[in-house]
């Protein structure tokens, strides 16, 4: 595992945005599996802005709240269109996300997971963290979950995440995401963290001891994984 000390939330953007740039350039058919939530929201920005060709590419989304229309302004269908998808050239038929209105959630998981496998391996995979260590939805547990799987979301990543919904009642309380086979079997892995409160979080990544309470720690035995972080989220290291 590496750290990329960022000076702030741009240079951790660029950072990222460049090493993802230079996986389409060495391979323009890569796979890449990508993420939500606001941190790799400037990363986003910042691939919009080099204008790479995408039009090759195949991605893999790691999760979705479990129920939510797509059309609604929290979904991650819609994060993904409005903060990615709407400004690059990745073509519809090769984008994948998880059927947040899927009838039967664990017939959606079951046929996502055939479908990443059918593709073969991730080339690179993004990731942010939650503050309780969950990568996508993959809560803390007394153990790992490989598959991809219909997650019960805790009371702390309800709490984080509700400051997105109107009410805290507006909130799933369920999603669907990726599990952590699919993730460790990606090539390259990138996490992303930034502010003081991911601070306590990316310390836990530096005790080389994998704890299925602190999901994230599992990356550490993965064979290439960056961190990449500002100095806040640095501060503990
Ligand atoms: C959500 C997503 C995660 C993400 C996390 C952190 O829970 N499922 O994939 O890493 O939020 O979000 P943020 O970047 O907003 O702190």
């Amino acid at each position: 595992m590496r750290f990329i000390i960022c000076e702030d939330y741009e240079g951790m953007s660029k950072a990222a945005a460049d090493i993802l740039a230079a996986e389409v350039l060495l391979k323009p058919n890569c796979i890449l599996g990508l993420a939500t939530g606001s941190t790799p929201i400037g990363m986003y920005q910042e691939i919009a802005e080099k204008k790479l060709d995408l039009s090759h590419v195949t991605t893999f989304n790691l999760d979705e709240y479990y129920p939510i229309k797509s059309s609604n302004e929290e979904s991650y269908h819609y994060f993904m269109q409005e903060n990615f998808f709407s400004k690059v050239n990745v073509k519809k038929e090769n984008i994948h996300m998880l059927d947040g209105e899927a009838e039967d959630p664990q017939q959606e998981c079951d046929d996502y997971e055939r479908l990443i496998n059918k593709h073969g391996r991730i080339d690179l995979q993004v990731l942010g963290i939650g503050h309780n260590g969950h990568i996508g939805f993959n809560e803390p547990n007394s153990f790992f979950r490989a598959q991809t799987h219909i997650s019960n979301l805790t009371q702390r990543t309800i709490e984080a995440n509700s400051r997105f919904f109107e009410r805290i009642e507006d909130m799933p309380t369920k999603s669907l995401t990726m599990g952590v086979g699919s993730i460790m079997n990606s090539k390259t892995i990138v996490l992303l963290a930034s502010g003081k409160e991911k601070a306590a979080v990316i310390k836990e990544l530096q005790k080389n001891k994998v704890d299925p309470q602190i999901p994230a720690t599992i990356l550490t035995v993965h064979r290439d994984v960056i961190v990449i972080v500002d100095k806040e989220a640095a501060s503990l290291l």
